[in-house]
């Protein structure tokens, strides 16, 4: 099955059914997180929304995501309806494509199963480290298939959850494994059958940041110990569909690089130049203000420096946020030939499409750049 197929299985799912008024959450969610101090939270494949719910109303800001428009759409109306449309926010992405942008105390998936190839293991690599250190990853997955389930393949054999453990080959100085298990729950299906299934459990809290280096200098690469590719994104056939999928595709890359890194190595220069990794986010941050949003730029050498009094979580919530500006100006934006909203002095305002492209071309050059950094700093690798 390919990408569109997906996202045709998923909506069909959902379009099927009436859309859900009070969507329960998933129990295994409600036993963990009611211990746990309200912050922000990521739901991986959020369905119906039974879980961004729960977690909005105990006071959690919920990004939840899904690959179906459909869910997504249903779940905003239905925050905005229960009154918690200011904490939710319902995002489309294919999890095999793009990862939300920033950082989480909470990161849940559950029942992330699908007829379609996902590798489960990038995605939940992705999201170990969006985790900031004191967050939680809960992964919850079937171990055995109900008699309601889509999937009826009486030979599937779930992972346990200490594979996928495994299989995200996390660094123990950094993330903790804190339960696995396979509990075993009478669950009932859409049409009030009952039927005893189990569930696989893992439960990872990240207790630091990534152990920082001594020095800043080729010697002290750590090794290299594990690799988060996303690959490169499958778009629709359109120019503005293919240019921002890669432009949005990037700009997950780099703020993901940034995220989490130690202090004060992301804010020191690693070359003679000057170049630092929180300085290059923060530039990049200027360069999208000034091309989509008509902000003026006194003085681009200075952007190369992040203000020393905000944290690198400030920084990277600044350029989300920017990002997010500068979508919702090209959502607005029907043609490619339009102009950019300001001038440049004695010169025409470039075109959208010029602007889409030298976007695309600085931050893949400057997200090269934060690779090396990076992986000077603390040994992490990956785009
Ligand atoms: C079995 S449902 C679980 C829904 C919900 N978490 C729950 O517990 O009820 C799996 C969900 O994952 C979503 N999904 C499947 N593949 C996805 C992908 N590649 N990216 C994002 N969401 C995906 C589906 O649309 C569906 O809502």
């Amino acid at each position: 099955m390919s990408t569109a197929d997906a996202v045709t299985f998923w909506d069909g799912v959902y379009a099927a059914r009436p859309a859900a008024t009070n969507p329960r959450p998933n129990y295994l969610l409600t036993e963990t997180v009611s211990r746990l101090s309200p912050g922000d939270a990521l739901d991986l494949g959020c369905g119906d929304g039974g879980d961004a719910l729960w977690l909005a109303r105990r006071g959690w800001h919920v990004t939840a995501v899904d690959i179906s428009a459909v869910a997504v759409a249903r779940l905003a109306d239905l925050a905005r309806s229960h009154g918690v449309g200011d904490q939710v926010v319902a995002e489309r992405h294919d999890l095999s494509e793009s990862f939300p942008l920033g950082g989480f105390d909470l990161i849940c998936a559950h029942y992330l199963h699908t007829p379609v190839d996902l590798d489960k293991a990038t995605v939940l690599r992705l999201a170990a480290h969006a985790l900031r250190p004191g967050g939680r990853l809960l992964v919850v997955d079937h171990g055995s298939t109900a008699p309601w389930s889509w999937n009826q393949d009486l030979d599937v054999e779930y992972p346990t959850p200490r594979e996928v453990a495994a299989d995200l080959a996390l660094e123990p100085a950094t993330w903790r494994v804190e339960r696995v298990d396979a509990p075993r729950r009478i669950a009932t299906g859409p049409d009030g059958r009952t039927a005893e299934v189990t569930d696989h459990v893992l439960l990872i809290h990240r207790t630091a940041r990534a152990a920082p280096t001594t020095e800043n200098t080729v010697s002290t690469i750590p090794l290299r110990k594990r690799r988060d590719d996303t690959p490169p994104p499958r778009t629709g056939s359109s120019e503005t569909e293919t240019l921002r999928a890669f432009l949005d595709y990037l700009r997950t890359s780099i703020a993901a690089k940034v995220d989490g890194a130690p202090e004060p190595q992301v804010r020191t220069a690693a070359v003679p130049s000057g170049t630092n990794l929180l300085g290059l986010l923060n530039h990049l941050t200027f360069v999208e203000r000034s091309m989509f949003l008509g902000d003026p730029v006194t003085d681009w050498q200075a952007t190369f420096q992040a203000p020393p009094a905000d944290s690198v979580a400030v920084v990277v919530g600044r350029y989300r946020a920017t990002v997010e500006r500068a979508n919702d100006f090209l959502d607005g934006c029907t043609d490619l030939n339009a102009p950019v909203p300001r001038a440049r002095p004695g010169r025409p305002a470039p075109s959208v499409r010029w602007a889409l492209t030298h976007l695309i071309e600085e931050t893949g050059r400057h997200a090269g750049h934060a690779d090396i950094l990076r992986e000077l700093i603390d040994g992490t690798t990956g785009r």
